[in-house]
Order: C-alpha cells, then structure tokens, then sequence
C-alpha cells in the first residue's frame, strides 16, 4: 500500500478508515519525524482500538467525507499522499463521490490517493469506481498484485492530476 508513495519525503499524510491500524503501522515506519500524520475512522468501537495501538497518531473519529475540514482543523494545507482501504466497491455511489471529492480537495496536484481490493481489476465495480477517480482529476495507475497466504489484493495508485 505505500510503496512508491515517497513517504520519506512527504510534508503530510492522511490515512482513511486505519481500522485497527494494520496499514498505519507501515504508514508510520515510512514517515520522517515531524511529517503531519492523521486517520479518520468512522466505527466507533475500531476507533477505540485504533487509539489502544496507536496513542501518538492524530485520530478522527468520523466519515473520511470531512477529510477537507480535518485538514483544516490541523492547519493542513494539502496533503502529499491519502492512503485508504475503505471498502470501495461497496460504498454507495453518491456517498463515495464525496470521499473521492474531498480527497481531491485536500491532495496536492500531483498527490496520490491509494486503494486496495480484493477484486480483480476487471470486475465492473471496480473499472466503475477508477473511472469515478478519472472523472474526479485522478489518473489511475495499473493495479499492482499483492499476495499474502492465500489472499490477493490489487493496490491502485491514483495521482491527482488538476
Ligand atoms: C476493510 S476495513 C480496512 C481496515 C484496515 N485499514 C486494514 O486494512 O486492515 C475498512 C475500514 O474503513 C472504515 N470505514 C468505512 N467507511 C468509512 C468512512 N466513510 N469514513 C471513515 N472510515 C470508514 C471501516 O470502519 C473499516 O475500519
């Protein structure tokens, strides 16, 4: 999920829907100290967890569609990467349109949104939800396969190109 996202260099990083943190911990060995890190976790019961594991990162607890005020909040002007496994394919239309647009919002231009499936890349629902990101200022990079045990998950880099 974050290779290639130059996290070394990144001056602020958002993390949307960390669940109990699995990807916050590769997230947090990326960064350089002094990088504004923060995630935004919409279950009440995760966000406890999440805050069990990880006391020292920034927490939200509310919809990754505030992701703009967030930043706001934190005095956040753009942000160099957004990292997500929010389950997309099953977001209603409408409802994601908003995440997607409020990641638009709060991304640098040249900034990268990333996404994660366990869907294969043909499958309509997510050649529906990249196409959202192309519609929204994203190009949309070719998944890449990752493999763990018997799980295969496609990561999708996406840059902000406006
Ligand atoms: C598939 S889990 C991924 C959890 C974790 N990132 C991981 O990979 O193990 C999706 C997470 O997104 C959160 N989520 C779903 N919709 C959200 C929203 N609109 N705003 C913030 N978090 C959301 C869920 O509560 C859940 O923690």
């Amino acid at each position: 999920m974050v290779r290639g996202l130059d996290l070394a260099r990144a001056k602020a990083v958002a993390e949307l829907g960390p669940g109990t943190g699995t990807i916050t911990r590769a997230v947090l060995e990326a960064l350089r100290p002094g990088t504004a890190f923060f995630a935004v976790e919409l279950n009440a019961r995760l966000a406890g967890l999440f805050r069990r594991n990880f006391p020292e990162v920034r927490l939200f607890e509310g919809d990754a569609a505030n992701l703009r005020a967030y930043c706001d909040q934190l005095d956040v002007r753009q942000l160099d990467a957004v990292v997500s496994a929010l389950p997309w394919t099953t977001i209603p239309r409408v409802v994601r349109g908003k995440i997607v647009d409020a990641a638009a919002r709060s991304l640098k231009p040249g900034g990268i949104m990333t996404w994660v499936t366990y869907r294969s890349p043909k499958m309509k629902s997510v050649r529906m939800f990249n196409d959202e990101l192309r519609c929204a200022g994203f190009r949309v990079g070719e998944a890449t396969v990752v493999r763990e045990a018997l799980v295969r998950a496609h990561v999708f880099h996406c840059v902000l190109e406006r």
